[in-house]
């Protein structure tokens, strides 16, 4: 296909110019109507874009014109069998993948550090995971994923499974064998689901660098077109892979279910460009990217008191590996809330931080200006005399607790909130989660036991930010009442 054009962006181009009088919503009519503080803050042609599904505009819910042909380019580009918008980030796309292939009670293995968005599509569906613990690296404690002998020993025990869902890359950018453990769903007649929210540009990473999940013979995968290519907040996309065994028809009615039947145009054109972007330019941008990101990490892996998680090459114990563009790292002596707070002051917003570590995300926006300003930020913070911050590794997952309900039974039943330190032995009746990275340490329907709420605790006590529970200030949790 042309991969030069761009439909849904030149209907809606096409619209803006006839300068129609707009007798349909949305209600601000092309921003005439538009509050002007938000004007102000988003500018005329925001607004003139914001359109909905009038005549030539084709319907998201049933494409056959502009939206359609926007559809066909994307996965002619990623060699998918179909691929789907997505307008409430990968979150939605991974709801509606359970949702699409499990029944009530039916069971699907899943990695514990699984992003809370898989609950969702656990709750809606009535499925049973079954929780399979991942690997963590030495010593920085971060959850690498699936080891293979570990996920084939699971897939035994649990014959009746009817799909498996993997995360690959993690938030960290960690990659394992995803080939190997598609492999085994294959051998086992089990659906294989993927996480790539944070793989959207791993087809143009140098030569075979990191696997993807649809050359790894997924059924389907979602990725967060916002997260690491050019698309705005929210907008992502969902692949089914060829001789995917999932019913598409499904498929398509859960994402009727779960989306918006106004979706935002604005979000759409984006992916349409995002797509256009990685087809012309993507190749030559994620290749100097990654040589850039090279050159950052040894720079940095260079100076004392830093430690790169994965080193320059972003080397793991095997089959693990990283997305170099994506760095992990711990200064001596620094927390991690406080080196960020530092860099923050210097003019380097990272994305995320703990007790240890902070990680910085390099994407193919980062353009050969900033790579000077970047490079000097440790430099700068390390001249600063240190806080004086002795390492506690906090990346680790608790232990798998024990699963008493399913998701869905605890989440839709009777609750109580009880004390925090009173809740040991009850059943959670909310997912507690800390955010980022979003991995749960509890879902609902799984037994409070001791370690989890040790661990809650000290995420409590460290200032995580978490989220999931109903009181904020966890000094109750809720708890299944029955
Ligand atoms: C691993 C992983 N999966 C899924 C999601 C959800 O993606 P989105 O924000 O596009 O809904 C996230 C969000 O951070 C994530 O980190």
């Amino acid at each position: 296909m042309d991969q030069s054009r761009l439909p849904l962006v030149k209907a809606l181009e096409q619209y803006i110019g006839e300068n129609a009088l707009r007798q349909h919503m949305p209600g601000h009519k092309g921003g005439l109507g538009a509050p002007q503080p938000a004007q102000d803050l988003l500018g005329v042609k925001l607004w003139q874009a914001d359109v909905t599904e009038i005549a030539g505009l084709d319907d998201l819910q049933e494409p056959e014109g502009c939206i359609a042909e926007a559809q066909s380019l994307l996965a002619d580009l990623y060699g998918a069998a179909a691929s789907f918008f997505l307008i409430n980030g990968s979150s939605v796309g991974i709801a509606a993948l359970l949702l699409a292939c499990l029944q009530p009670g039916d069971e699907i293995l899943v990695p514990r550090n699984a992003h809370r968005a898989v609950l969702s599509g656990l709750i809606l569906s009535g499925a049973k995971p079954i929780f399979v613990q991942v690997r963590q690296d030495e010593p920085s404690s971060m959850p690498l994923g699936l080891d293979a002998a570990d996920f084939l020993q699971a897939v035994k025990k649990h014959p009746q499974a009817k799909a498996a869902f993997f995360v690959s890359p993690t938030y960290q950018g960690v990659t394992g064998d995803l080939a190997a453990l598609i492999r085994i769903c294959r051998t086992h007649g089990l659906l294989a689901l993927v996480d790539e929210a944070h793989g959207v540009h791993f087809p143009w990473l140098p030569d075979g660098s990191l696997p993807t999940a649809l050359l790894c013979g997924a059924d389907a995968c979602v990725q967060s077109a916002h997260k690491l290519a050019g698309s705005l907040t929210q907008s992502s996309w969902l692949h089914v892979g060829q001789d995917s065994a999932l019913d598409v028809g499904r498929l398509k009615s859960a994402l009727q279910w779960l989306q918006s039947s106004s979706p935002s145009y604005l979000l759409m054109a984006s992916l349409d460009a995002a797509r256009w972007q990685l087809a012309q330019e993507g190749k030559k941008r994620l290749r100097q990217l990654w040589e850039q990101a090279e050159q950052l990490r040894r720079r940095w892996q260079a100076l004392a008191g830093v430690d790169i998680v994965g080193g320059v090459a972003g080397t793991l114990a095997a089959p693990f590996q990283m997305d170099i563009t994506k760095i992990t790292l711990a200064v001596r002596g620094w927390s991690g809330h406080a080196a960020a707070a530092q860099l923050r002051r210097q003019g380097i917003a990272v994305e995320w931080a703990d007790e240890t570590r902070l990680l910085l995300l390099l994407s193919l926006a980062d353009v050969e200006q900033d790579w000077e300003r970047l490079g000097q930020g440790l430099p700068q913070l390390l001249q600063l005399p240190a806080p004086g911050y002795f390492s506690k590794e906090t990346m680790a997952l608790p232990p798998v607790p024990p699963q008493r309900m399913t998701p869905r039974e605890a989440a839709l039943t009777d609750y109580r909130s009880v004390l925090l330190q009173e809740a040991q032995g009850l059943i959670a009746g909310e997912a507690i989660t800390p955010y980022p990275p979003g991995i749960p340490l509890v879902l609902p329907g799984e037994e409070l036991t001791a370690e989890v709420l040790a661990w809650i605790t000290a995420c409590k006590r460290q200032g995580q930010h978490m989220s999931g529970m109903a009181d904020t200030t966890l000094e109750t949790i809720r708890v299944v009442w029955k």
